[in-house]
């Protein structure tokens, strides 16, 4: 999975506007800015761009970084919803950029203005970018792919569509941090390992071909584990892949409970 930063040389700042399309709102998008080298803290700007109804919030930013102020950085690559690089935190919720439509920010009179800001419970580090490394070290903690022991099959690993579909959910996610950093257990103490973690040791715990659930479920029984989840559904609400996380986390408790999967 890639993830890129919007490439700065190509930045506008004072580029020539590209003419104003018919049908173009004016919305009004307040963005967090910080910059590690100038600033004490992150501040507020605001910026006024023309968006079609139909634009995706994701067309909006780069607008303001080709055309307004090429010093803006945010992180994206796909621009359809699959790498999970574009979470933010979009007026107050965890959503990704590229999934959301300037329609859906109008308010009466065709009127709109959004704020955007970085997820949170992460180090910020300039403007919407976060350090994403706690982040994936939580996943790597939960040794997030296939262990099986014994004989190598010849051919594929043979799995049954009941046994498949126990952790279909699950195999949906796309490691977009919008479900852990919207928890306010992990805001508090940023060693919990996170949703997100526990989603991904789900889809391998309760997958028929692999031998390693006794080792996750260790792991997550630690203090910092998924005892610390207090079910808040947050993660539930803002996963963009509609993934039942809550319900993920509640089965690896119950598994935990029973050890058995
Ligand atoms: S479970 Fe959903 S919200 Fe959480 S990282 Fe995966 S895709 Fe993103
Ligand atoms: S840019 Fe890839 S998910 Fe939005």
């Amino acid at each position: 999975m890639t993830t890129s930063l919007v490439d700065e040389s190509r930045a506008g700042g004072g580029a020539e506007l590209p003419p104003i399309p018919d049908g173009a709102v004016m919305l009004t998008v307040n963005i967090q800015r910080f910059n590690p080298e100038t600033d004490d803290a992150p501040h507020m700007e605001s910026y006024r761009v023309p968006a079609q109804p139909g634009d995706r919030l994701l067309n909006v930013l780069h607008y303001i970084k080709w055309y307004i102020d090429g010093s803006l950085v945010f992180r994206r690559s796909c621009a359809h919803g699959v790498c999970g690089s574009d979470a933010m935190r979009i007026n107050g919720r965890n959503r990704l950029a590229c999934k959301i439509l300037v329609k859906d920010l109008l308010g009466s009179n065709n009127k709109a203005e959004v704020t955007v800001e970085p997820i949170k419970g992460l180090p910020l580090l300039k403007d919407l970018i976060v350090n994403m490394e706690p982040f994936f070290d939580a996943y790597r903690a939960v040794k997030p792919f296939l262990i099986a022991h014994g004989n190598e099959p010849s051919k594929e690993r043979i799995q049954s569509q009941t046994d498949r579909a126990r952790f279909d959910d699950t195999t949906k996610c796309i490691l977009c941090a919008a479900c852990t950093t919207s928890c306010p257990v992990y805001w508090a103490e940023d060693a919990y390992v996170g949703p997100a973690a526990i989603v991904n040791a789900h889809r391998f715990i309760f997958d028929s071909r692999d031998d390693a659930a006794d080792d996750r479920l260790e792991i997550l029984s630690d203090s910092e584990g998924v005892w610390r989840c207090r079910t808040t559904f947050n993660c539930t609400d803002v996963c963009p892949r509609g993934i039942q996380v809550t319900k993920a986390i509640q089965e690896v408790k119950r598994a935990l409970m029973f050890r058995r999967v």
